[in-house]
């Protein structure tokens, strides 16, 4: 190894220890931003000293580094740009485009690392291992993401999308890729066989994602970028660089953290999700229920939501996807500080899953500054419901339904906030149409509870409004 390959190793180290302590500090919401700063610079440093090391040792044509500067050029503008406009509801779709182009890349590299190889000697396991099992992984995560963003963003239906025989081609598809796979491994230096594994992987992807219901795409995007993670360690041993291996075994390890994660929260398997879900992704369009009582619906006006705030010792304000479409964040933070300076306890009971993505409530409400220590997790929050004199549900549905403690629904045994315990429940949303679950909510009916049916944004303004006339400043 000569000196200079040496120089560039240790920098690859450097640049890793970045990436784990930038990790580190993202688990807490008041280090998050420096963590994401310092992974970014391990990134740059990463990408500084691959380029160094490749005019340094004259690595590549000129139309190579033509493509490589318009690429980082195309791909840096639209990576700004829509990182600067994303709709905070948007940003699951946006990080599975980023999972379709990582795969994607990932992908390409071993399939070009291929052809390169091809027209000379057969491959060694070493080399050729890897670049199948990335050309395989990268192109699943590749139309799988496509797919994913598709159905959160709507363009494709969230319902789940079936057809007859629809299992037997998946296997099929997989099956092929897998044995093209190991002929390819085996013969050494065969593109069309790569070619085979590459389109069955792509309609594996496809199939896999289809017949997943649009309440479990988060959960699908998240195990994609686990995939995303492997594929690139994968193209990190194709091409040999040792960045790629670690900042790819570190996103596949935190994404199936975090897929465990989330599917626990939701008392759901991973493998459950993935043979199907639940939910059609958009609760707009889904139908109230028909079985539910209506007559027994009590009805609000932000006046009386106003007087019990007004009067009230403790409140627990419960926020759910409503809040982020609404883009109420800063009116309920508003409403909060006047009932706090007002000498009344207000505090957030945040739901693990409550929103369209981990940690939707918490950024949604950092972005408001509301300060962290008014944020209580679901245990802590549960303890605090049974001292609440009002529970304000804001744009929430699944993330309280009683109904997760009986079997036989779409949201059984998933761990929920005890709204239900507060003395008072007051439920700001627009209609009696249920959630991304596709069900509705006992305590909608419960004679604890009063509806205020309004816009979030709306509401809350006009809560705040009228609690300012009954505690004046
Ligand atoms: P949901 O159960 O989806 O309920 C949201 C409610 O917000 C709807 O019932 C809707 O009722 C109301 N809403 C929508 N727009 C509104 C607006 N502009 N103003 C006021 N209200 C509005 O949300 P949740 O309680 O947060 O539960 C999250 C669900 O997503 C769970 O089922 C969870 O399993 C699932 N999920 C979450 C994640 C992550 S990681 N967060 C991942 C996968 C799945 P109206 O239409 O009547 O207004």
């Amino acid at each position: 190894m000569t000196l200079f390959a040496f120089v560039i190793g240790v920098v690859f180290l450097a640049a890793a220890t970045l990436f784990v302590v930038g990790l580190h500090l993202m688990r807490l919401p008041s280090t998050a931003r420096r963590g994401n700063l310092i992974s970014a610079g391990g990134m740059a440093i990463a990408v500084i000293a691959t380029i160094v090391f490749s005019l340094v040792t004259a690595n590549g044509s000129w139309i190579g580094w033509l493509a490589l500067v318009l690429g980082a050029a195309a791909g840096a503008a639209f990576g700004i740009v829509r990182a600067r406009t994303v709709k905070m509801t948007d940003i699951p779709q946006l990080v599975s485009i980023f999972n379709a182009v990582g795969g994607g890349a990932a992908a390409a590299v071993a399939f070009a690392d291929f052809v390169l190889h091809s027209s000379g000697l057969r491959l060694d396991l070493t080399s050729s291992i890897p670049i199948v099992l990335d050309v395989v992984i990268g192109s699943v995560t590749f139309s799988g993401s496509l797919i994913a963003a598709g159905k959160l963003q709507g363009v494709i239906s969230g319902s789940p999308i079936t057809f007859p025989g629809a299992r037997i081609v998946n296997v099929l598809a997989i099956v092929i890729a897998l044995a093209a796979g190991v002929f390819a491994i085996v013969v050494g230096n065969n593109v069309l066989l790569l070619v085979v594994v590459l389109l069955a992987s792509l309609l594996f992807g496809v199939l896999m994602v289809l017949p997943i219901g649009g309440a479990d795409a988060p959960v699908i995007v998240s195990l994609l970028n686990a995939f995303t993670g492997l594929a690139v360690a994968m193209a990190g041993f194709a091409i040999n660089n040792q960045a790629l291996i670690i900042a790819g075994a570190l996103v596949g390890a935190a994404g199936t953290i975090l897929t465990l994660q989330m599917a626990k929260a939701m008392n759901r398997s991973v493998l459950a999700i993935v043979l199907g879900g639940f939910g059609t992704g958009d609760s707009s369009s889904s139908a109230p229920d028909d079985a539910q009582d209506l007559s027994n619906v009590r009805e609000l006006t932000a006046d009386d939501v106003a007087v019990q705030l007004a009067y009230a010792q403790h409140v627990m304000i419960v926020p759910g996807y409503g809040l982020a479409a609404a883009q109420a964040q800063h009116e309920i933070a508003e409403l909060a500080k006047l009932l706090l300076a007002h000498g009344i306890d207000v505090k957030y009971a945040i739901h693990p899953v409550a929103g369209r993505m981990p940690g939707h409530m918490n950024v949604l409400l950092a972005e408001a500054n509301v300060p962290y220590e008014q944020m209580l997790q679901l245990d802590e929050a549960n303890v605090a419901f049974d001292n609440c004199d009002v529970a304000l549900v804001v744009g929430a549905n699944d993330v309280y339904n009683p109904d997760a403690r009986k079997p036989g629904n779409p949201v059984s045994g998933m761990p929920i906030l005890d709204v239900d315990h507060a003395k008072s429940v007051v439920i700001l949303k627009r209609s009696m149409r249920p959630g991304y679950a596709g069900i509705s909510n006992p305590l909608f009916t419960d004679p604890k509870t009063g509806m205020f049916f309004a816009d979030a944004k709306k509401g809350i303004a006009d809560i705040t409004a009228a609690v300012k006339e009954y505690v004046p400043s």
